[in-house]
C-alpha cells in the first residue's frame, strides 16, 4: 500500500509540489531527500483490509481503496494542521510550517484530487467501483462538515457534549466507517455484515478522537509528536473541557470562559478545574463505553475476528 501510494504520487510531473505530499507521508525531509519510512500509523488501510479479510475476502482486493482512504486522511491532516494553527505533526514542522499557507492549501488540494482518483482505479466490477466512489465522496462531505463543526465551535461559548459527538462522528468517525464499511464490502459481504462492520468503524473512530482529545490535553510531545498541551493553547473545545464546563462550580466555569474569550493564557489554571470536575476520568470512561460499542458490533454482527478486535485497545489506549 505505501508502493502503491509512492506510485501515484511519482507519476505528478511537478516534484516539488509531489514533494510536499510526499513530506506528509514520511518518506523525505524539507529538502525532498528521502527518509527513513516515518510518518502516521497508517490504521485506516490496515483496518480497511482487516475488514475485507474477516469478511471472507482478499485483502489485495482492497489495495486501491486502502490507499485512496490513506491519501483522503493526509489531505484532511495538511489542511487540518492549517486550520488548528499546528506547528508540529509526527515530531516534525507541518507542511504549511515549512512550506506557507497558499502552498500546503495546494499540495492537500492535490492530495484529495489523487485519493479519488486512486479510489476510481479499484479494479472491481463498474457497479461496484462506482457505489465505494459515492461513498467516499459522501465520507469526504462529511469529514469536512465535521471540519468545519470543529472550527465553529472556537468561536463558541455554549458547545454541548452532543453537539461535539455529532461534530466528531463527521470530522473523524466518518472515515473510519468508511475504512471499514468499504473492506466488508469489497469482499462480497451482505448489507448485514457490511452495516455491522461500518457500526463498528463508527463506534472505534469515537473512541479513537476522544482517546486522541485526551491525548491532545494530557499527552506528552514525545508520545504525540505534536504541540504538548496543544488543544488548549488552540482554546480547542474538546469532550473534557465541554464535560468540566458542566461540571465546574461558578468560579471553574469563569475560569474556563476567560480562558476560551482568551482573555489570558493561565493553562495552569484551566488543568486545575479539569482535575477538580474529574474531566479526564468522564471522558476516558466514554472512551470505554464506545470501545465496548465497537466490540459489541463486532460480535453480534461480524464474529469473532482477532485482527479487528484487537484494533480497537490498541488506538484507543485501552
Ligand atoms: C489523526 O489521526 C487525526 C485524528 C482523527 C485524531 P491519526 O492519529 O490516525 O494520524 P496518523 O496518520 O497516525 O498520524
Ligand atoms: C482530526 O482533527 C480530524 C481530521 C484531521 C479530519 P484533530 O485536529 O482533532 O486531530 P489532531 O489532534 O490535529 O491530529
Ligand atoms: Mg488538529
Ligand atoms: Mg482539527
Amino acid at each position: 500500500m505505501r508502493q502503491e501510494i509512492a506510485d501515484w504520487v511519482a507519476r505528478l510531473e511537478y516534484q516539488p509540489f509531489s514533494g510536499m505530499m510526499r513530506y506528509q507521508l514520511g518518506e523525505v525531509d524539507q529538502h525532498f531527500e528521502p527518509v527513513a519510512p516515518t510518518g502516521g500509523k497508517r490504521f485506516r488501510p490496515l483496518l480497511c483490509f482487516a475488514a475485507c479479510a474477516a469478511a471472507g475476502g482478499n485483502w489485495r482486493d482492497a489495495l486501491s481503496i486502502a490507499a485512496g482512504i490513506e491519501l483522503l486522511h493526509n489531505f484532511s491532516l495538511i489542511h487540518d494542521d492549517i486550520e488548528d494553527r499546528d506547528p508540529t505533526r509526527h515530531h516534525r514542522a507541518t507542511v504549511w510550517k515549512v512550506w506557507g499557507e497558499p502552498q500546503a492549501i495546494n499540495a492537500g488540494d492535490g492530495m484529495l484530487a489523487l485519493a479519488n482518483r486512486v479510489v476510481a482505479s479499484t479494479p472491481q466490477e463498474p457497479q461496484i467501483a462506482v457505489d465505494v466512489a459515492r461513498r467516499f465522496a459522501d465520507t469526504t462531505l462529511e469529514l469536512t462538515e465535521g471540519q468545519y463543526l470543529d472550527m465553529s465551535f472556537e468561536g463558541r461559548q455554549d458547545v454541548t457534549p452532543e453537539e461535539y459527538m455529532a461534530m466528531i462522528s463527521l470530522k473523524t468517525g466518518a472515515l473510519i466507517n468508511f475504512s471499514a464499511w468499504s473492506g466488508a464490502f469489497i469482499a462480497g459481504a451482505s448489507d448485514a455484515v457490511c452495516t455491522a462492520t461500518s457500526r463498528y468503524g463508527a463506534e472505534l473512530g469515537l473512541a479513537f478522537q476522544i482517546h486522541d482529545d485526551i491525548q491532545g490535553i494530557w499527552g506528552t510531545a514525545a508520545a504525540t509528536g505534536k504541540q504538548e498541551a496543544g488543544d488548549l493553547h488552540n482554546r480547542k473545545k474538546t469532550l473534557p473541557v465541554l464535560l468540566a464546563l458542566s461540571r465546574a462550580g461558578p468560579d471553574g466555569r469563569r475560569t474556563l470562559t476567560s480562558f476560551y474569550r482568551r482573555d489570558n493564557d493561565d493553562i495552569e489554571a484551566v488543568l486545575r478545574v479539569l482535575a477538580d470536575t474529574d474531566a479526564r476520568g468522564l471522558a476516558t470512561a466514554a472512551v470505554e463505553g464506545h470501545r465496548e460499542a465497537a466490540l459489541a458490533a463486532l460480535r453480534t454482527g461480524v464474529g469473532p475476528d482477532p485482527a479487528l478486535a484487537g484494533l480497537v485497545p490498541e488506538l484507543t489506549g485501552g
